[in-house]
């Protein structure tokens, strides 16, 4: 049975999943790159995202390789893809990852502004879905045949899944900074209304792991 699974998303002490005013230079937002003192330093970011060897095990790395597992697609936001904003001026951009994103299988993203697909190497499709967050969830579950598809973020795309009820395991990484400001994910979600229990949790010195079911 395919899942729709969010993994590894990294919410400040006080609820943000991105710090304010995202730009080119800072894709996490304004002090948005604390966020993820858990993830860069792991093996699995430092393999799959960074092409190094080396990197921490342990628990952040288990949460981080996990994240990766048994997955067919993923589903982003359009902030998430990259700082473009409004109609796109050409097709320049091709979002933050390079020439060979670790995504490996399609990602399909949200938008209000049509563009044709985006392939790269190593797999990756970049899909543009403007039809809303159902549509884009129809069309990862036929490309995902049967394995688990990812929501990668931002906020406000995990907000709306949320909201819908879509999403069966929520991992989320509280990483202990404060943000003040930013993308918040929990506004307007009462998670217990919807059906959420935390199922585990693990602390580590960088992060406080939560995984969430219904
Ligand atoms: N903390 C983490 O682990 C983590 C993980 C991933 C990303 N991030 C960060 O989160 C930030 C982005 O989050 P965000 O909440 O600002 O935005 P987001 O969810 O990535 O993208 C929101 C945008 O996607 C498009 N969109 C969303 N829902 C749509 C729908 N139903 N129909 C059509 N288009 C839709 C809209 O763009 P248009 O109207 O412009 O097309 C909307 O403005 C970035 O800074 C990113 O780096 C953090």
């Amino acid at each position: 049975m395919s899942r729709l699974r969010v993994n590894a998303f990294t919410v400040s002490a006080d609820g943000f999943g991105a710090g304010p005013d995202q730009s080119l230079a800072q894709p996490l937002g304004r002090g948005g790159e604390a966020l993820h003192g858990w993830f860069v330093p792991t093996r699995t970011f430092q393999r799959d995202v960074q092409r190094k060897d080396g990197g921490t095990t342990g628990v952040d790395n288990d949460f981080a390789e996990r994240s990766f597992e048994n997955l067919g697609a993923w589903i982003m936001g359009r902030n998430m893809f990259g700082p473009v904003r409004g109609p796109w001026p050409d097709d320049e951009w091709k979002g933050w990852w390079g020439a060979n994103p670790p995504y490996h299988v399609p990602v399909f993203v949200l938008t209000h502004h049509a563009r044709p697909p985006l392939p790269m190497q190593g797999g990756t499709v970049f899909h543009f879905v403007t039809e809303g967050i159902e549509a884009a969830l129809d069309q990862a579950r036929a490309a995902a045949h049967g394995k688990d598809v990812r929501i990668g973020g931002g906020a406000s795309t995990i907000r709306q899944y949320l909201q819908a009820g879509l999403i069966d395991e929520l991992h989320l990484a509280i990483s202990p900074v404060l943000l003040g400001r930013g993308e918040p994910l929990f506004e307007g979600i009462d998670l217990t209304a919807l059906g959420y229990r935390v199922q585990a949790r693990v602390l580590t010195d960088a992060a406080m792991h939560l995984v969430l079911v219904r």
